[in-house]
C-alpha cells in the first residue's frame, strides 16, 4: 500500500474545489480528501493514494464498493429510464423486502435522504396526534431539518428540556416545537412524557445514538410509556437499519416503535431513504384514505427511482444470505478488541465503544452512557489519531468505523499495523 504525495493532482482539483465550493468542499470531509474510486473494502484517492475504507460513503456501503452483483442489476436498469415519477416494480419490490424485513413496517414511503425520512416521520406523528411537540435526545442526530438540528451537538448543553439550535438561519419558534431529554435517562424521559402528554406528537430516538449503546431496559421503558399514552415512537434507523441485523435495531434490542426511518444501506449507495411503520399512522400518506385536514402532503421528483430501488434490492438480497451478519460482526469484534487493546497497553485514557458494525474510540476512561459524558472526550487526541490513520492508509470520518462485509483479513491486518505505529507516533 503506497502512500506516496509526489506529483499530487488532487492539488488542482483542491484549488479548484476552493473557488467553487464554500470552505472548499462539500460539506461533509475536509476539502483536502478527494477521493476517486472505490472497490470492495479499499478506496482510492485522486493521488493514487490506497486505504482500508472506514468510511463507507458515510454508512451506505455496506457490501463495498461496487459489488459487482448491485453494479450488474444498476446497469441493467439504466438503458432502460433512470427516473419515471410514478411507480415501478423495483421500487414496490423493496417495500415489499422492507416490510417483510423490519418488524413496524406495515408499509413505506420512499424519499431520498435521512434527512427527508426523520421530517416526514416527524410530520407523521404530528399529523397522526394531532398535537405539534416533538421529543428528541440531546446528541441524537435526525438530518438537516429544522427540528432535527435542535442540541444535536450543543457545545454548551442548557438545562432539560429546552432546546438549543445548532445553526443558524433556524426560525426562533422552532425551538418551542422540540423537547429534549438525556439518553439512557428513563426518570427524565418519563416525567418529561407525563409533564407534557397533552402536546407531544412523538417521541424520535437514534436506538444506538451514534455510538451510544442503549442500557439494558432504556428501549423497553421508551416503547412502555410511549404506548402508555399512546404518543408514537419513533426510531431513526438511517444507520442502523439492515446494519445490526436484517431486521435493524429493532430486531437487534427486541423493541419495535411505531415507525422507523431507513436510508444509507437501504438505497445500496444511491439516494433513497425511507419512512416506515403501522398502517394507521402511514394511512395520512394516502390522501384518498383522509379528509383533507388529515392528509400528509409529500411527494419528491426522485422517490423511489428504479436505479435507487434495484441497488437496495440487491444490497438486502446479499444481506439475507446467511453468514453475512455473523461476518461483519466476527470483523467488528475482532477490530475493536484489537484496538481497545492496543491502546490499553500504550496506556492511553481511552474506551472503545459501539457495536460491531459501528464502533470508535473516546479518548477518555469515563463512563459514557449520553451525550454529556462524550463531550469528556479528549476531542484534539482523536482528531490527531485520525490524521496518522490516513497517513497510515486508513480513511474513516472524524467519529466512527463503519465495518464492511468486504473487509478482509488483509485489510483487518494493515488496521492493526497502521493503528500500532499511529499510537507509538502519539506515544513519542
Ligand atoms: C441517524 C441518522 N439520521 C439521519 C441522517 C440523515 O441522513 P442523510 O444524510 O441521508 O440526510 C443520518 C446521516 O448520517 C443519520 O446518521
Amino acid at each position: 500500500m503506497s502512500v506516496t504525495t509526489v506529483l499530487d493532482p488532487t492539488n488542482d482539483l483542491i484549488e479548484q474545489a476552493r473557488r467553487v465550493l464554500p470552505g472548499g468542499s462539500f460539506g461533509n470531509m475536509p476539502a483536502e480528501v478527494v477521493l476517486k474510486e472505490g472497490k470492495g473494502g479499499r478506496i482510492w484517492d485522486e493521488a493514487g493514494r490506497e486505504y482500508v475504507d472506514f468510511l463507507l460513503g458515510s454508512g451506505p456501503m455496506f457490501v463495498g464498493h461496487a459489488h459487482p452483483e448491485v453494479t450488474a442489476a444498476v446497469q441493467a436498469q439504466v438503458p432502460l429510464g433512470t427516473t419515471f415519477f410514478g411507480n415501478n416494480r423495483h421500487g414496490i419490490a423493496l417495500a415489499e423486502a422492507i416490510c417483510d424485513a423490519v418488524p413496524c413496517a406495515d408499509q413505506v414511503r420512499f424519499v431520498c435522504s435521512g434527512t427527508e425520512a426523520d421530517l416526514y416521520a416527524m410530520r407523521a406523528a404530528r399529523a397522526f396526534r394531532k398535537r405539534d411537540k416533538i421529543l428528541k435526545f440531546e446528541g441524537g442526530y435526525h438530518g438537516m431539518s429544522d427540528y432535527a438540528l435542535m442540541s444535536m451537538a450543543p457545545k454548551n448543553p442548557g438545562n432539560f428540556p429546552r432546546a438549543i439550535p445548532d445553526s443558524a438561519g433556524i426560525p426562533k419558534s422552532v425551538r418551542d416545537e422540540m423537547l429534549i431529554a438525556a439518553f439512557n435517562d428513563v426518570e427524565m424521559v418519563e416525567s418529561l412524557i407525563r409533564e407534557h402528554k397533552d402536546e407531544l406528537a412523538g417521541v424520535i430516538v437514534e436506538p444506538f445514538q451514534r455510538l451510544l449503546l442503549p442500557q439494558p431496559g432504556f428501549l423497553q421503558a421508551l416503547r412502555r410509556i410511549t404506548q402508555e399514552h399512546g404518543i408514537p415512537l419513533i426510531f431513526d434507523e438511517v444507520v442502523t437499519g439492515f446494519r445490526f441485523a436484517y431486521g435493524g435495531a429493532q430486531e437487534y434490542y427486541g423493541v419495535t416503535p411505531d415507525l422507523c426511518t431507513l436510508g444509507k444501506i437501504v438505497g445500496g449507495g444511491f439516494a433513497l431513504a425511507a419512512i416506515a411503520g403501522r398502517a394507521d399512522i402511514m394511512a395520512h400518506f394516502d390522501r384518498l384514505a383522509m379528509a383533507d385536514e388529515d392528509f400528509l402532503f409529500q411527494v419528491g421528483t426522485l422517490s423511489g427511482n428504479p436505479v435507487a430501488s434495484i441497488a437496495g434490492l440487491t444490497t438486502l438480497e446479499i444481506l439475507k444470505r446467511p453468514g453475512a451478519y455473523e461476518g461483519v460482526f466476527a470483523t467488528g469484534r475482532t477490530l475493536m478488541k484489537s484496538l481497545d487493546e492496543l491502546l490499553k497497553k500504550a496506556g492511553f485514557k481511552a474506551t472503545v465503544i459501539g457495536e460491531p458494525p459501528l464502533f470508535d474510540v473516546v479518548f477518555t476512561d469515563q463512563p459514557i452512557k449520553d451525550y454529556r459524558d462524550t463531550l469528556k472526550g479528549d476531542k484534539a487526541m482523536l482528531t490527531r489519531f485520525n490524521q496518522l490513520l490516513r497517513e497510515r492508509g486508513i480513511m474513516k470520518g472524524e467519529s466512527k468505523y463503519y465495518v464492511s462485509l468486504a473487509h478482509t483479513q488483509a485489510d483487518i491486518d494493515h488496521t492493526l499495523g497502521a493503528w500500532a505505529d499511529a499510537i507509538k507516533q502519539m506515544k513519542a
